[in-house]
This record gives structure tokens, C-alpha cells and sequence, in this order.
């Protein structure tokens, strides 16, 4: 029984992302998506409203037997894994720009935590550009984010700038 945890931001969810859980489905028996709660941080989407669409979207996910849940988390990442009885964190690479961060974490949270691996996943090519920090400020600046995100994730941002 292998219980991963994919933690992130996920402010909002991307193509990208999904990509990623569909490919650990393959490999682990459950992924426990977690949203970190970062008061320092000012987000586009409440955690609550980033739970929601996450859980949503999670639907159209090819999750053979793997278990999907989504939750949030605050404080340090190993000591939420270990609390939900983690094995191990998946985190998505995209380019070796974003390893020498990962590696950084994935070494402290080994001092952290020597239990708990820390697993890289590559996304499919095609999404190996997309960030949500890019999505927003594309869609904020008036382009186009199909494709990118899902249609859900898409109405919801317009949703939220005819708020504003
Ligand atoms: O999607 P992100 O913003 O790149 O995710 C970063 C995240 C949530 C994985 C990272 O910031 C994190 O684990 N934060 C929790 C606090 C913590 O454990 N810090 C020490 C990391 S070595």
C-alpha cells in the first residue's frame, strides 16, 4: 500500500497538474492531493474554492485503483505526511530550472523526515511551460488559457474577474 502525498499551491489547478496525479495513479495506491494554506501569501482562489474545483476535476481523471482525495494543509509538509500516514511526496518537474528548488526541499524534508521519499514526476512535454503563476497572468492580462486549464478551472477565473 503506497499513500502519496502531491502538495502544492494548486492556485489554480493546470492541465499540468492533472497530468501528473494521472501518472501517479499508475504507480501509487492512493494520492492525497493537499493545498498548502499560506496566510503570507495572497492567492487568486480561496483554499476552499481551489479544494472544490480540484475535486471536481479530479472526476475526469483516469485514477484506476488509486484513491484520489483532496485536503489542505498548514505548516510543515512532512509533518502533515506523517500525520496522514504518508510513504512518500510527488512533485512535477518541468524543465531543470525547477530541479535545483525541488532538490532543496526534497533534502530538507529527507533531514526532516528520513521516512518519507520524495518521488519526481515529469509532465507530458506539451505542459512542460505551464505554471498556475503563468495562467493567471496570462488570463489577467487578457489572453487565452484553453487548453491549459480545465474548462471548469477557465469559468471559474472568468467568474471571478466579472466579480472584481
Ligand atoms: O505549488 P508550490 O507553491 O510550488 O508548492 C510548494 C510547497 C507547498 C510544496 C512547499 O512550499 C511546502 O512544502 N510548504 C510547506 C512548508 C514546508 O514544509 N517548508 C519546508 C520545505 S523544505
Amino acid at each position: 500500500m503506497r499513500r502519496a502525498i502531491y502538495p502544492g499551491s494548486f492556485d489554480p489547478v493546470t492541465n499540468g497538474h492533472l497530468d501528473i496525479i494521472e501518472r501517479g495513479c499508475k504507480l501509487f495506491d492512493e494520492i492525497i492531493i493537499s493545498i498548502l494554506v499560506n496566510p503570507a501569501k495572497q492567492p487568486f482562489f480561496t483554499v476552499e474554492e481551489r479544494k472544490e474545483m480540484l475535486a471536481e476535476v479530479m472526476q475526469n481523471i483516469n485514477h484506476g485503483n488509486c484513491k484520489l482525495s483532496v485536503d489542505s494543509f498548514s505548516g510543515l509538509l512532512v509533518h502533515y505526511a506523517v500525520s496522514r500516514q504518508a510513504d512518500l511526496i510527488v512533485r512535477g518537474i518541468r524543465a531543470i530550472s525547477d530541479y535545483e528548488y525541488e532538490l532543496q526541499m526534497a533534502l530538507m524534508n529527507r533531514r526532516l523526515e528520513p521516512n518519507i521519499e520524495t518521488v519526481f514526476m515529469m509532465p507530458a512535454e506539451s505542459y512542460s511551460y505551464v505554471s498556475s503563476r503563468l495562467v493567471k497572468e496570462v488570463f489577467q492580462l487578457g489572453g487565452t488559457v484553453e487548453g491549459l486549464v480545465p474548462p471548469l478551472v477557465e469559468n471559474r477565473m472568468k467568474d471571478k474577474l466579472t466579480k472584481k
